[in-house]
């Protein structure tokens, strides 16, 4: 199985983003989100760690399991949220799928909903006057 080509770059959005090097047909998986495999109750800890510095890393897989991308993680640790994705992810047992929402065109930026409102407090700069928190 051959994946789109993407690449990380500076993001408008915030740090780094990943960008497809190539237009992406809906559906298409994209990459999937590696790191580390721990259990919830470790990845607690270092979700709180992570976020003082200002970031999220962690995935949660399912009520055992979250994935870090601090430790073995791949450029899909550099996706960026929005409100309004172009991307979806899916779980298959405990691999992430970052899979694309709609047709891609070459040079967009990769976005998902990480699905975390309202439980942190980043304020989420997708679009300007988003209202919603990460
Ligand atoms: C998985 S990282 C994404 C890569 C990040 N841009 C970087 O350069 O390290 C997640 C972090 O990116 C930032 N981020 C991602 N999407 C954002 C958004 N829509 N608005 C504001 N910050 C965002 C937040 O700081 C979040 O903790
Ligand atoms: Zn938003």
């Amino acid at each position: 199985m051959t994946m789109p080509r993407i690449v990380r770059r500076r993001s408008q959005l915030h740090g780094y983003g990943v960008f497809a090097a190539e237009s992406i047909s809906k559906n298409t998986r994209i990459i999937d989100y590696a790191g580390e495999l721990v259990r919830n109750s470790e990845s607690e800890e270092r979700e709180d760690r992570y976020f003082v510095e200002g970031h999220i890393w962690v995935f949660r897989v399912n009520r055992v399991w979250s994935r870090d991308a601090n430790v073995g993680g791949n450029i899909a640790r550099f996706i960026n949220h929005s409100c309004t994705p172009n991307c979806y992810y899916e779980i298959v047992d405990k691999t992430i799928w970052i899979r694309a929402a709609r047709h891609i065109r070459r040079g967009e930026e990769l976005t998902y909903d990480y699905q975390t409102i309202g439980e942190r407090s980043i304020p989420c700069r997708c679009r300007p006057g988003c209202p919603n928190k990460l």
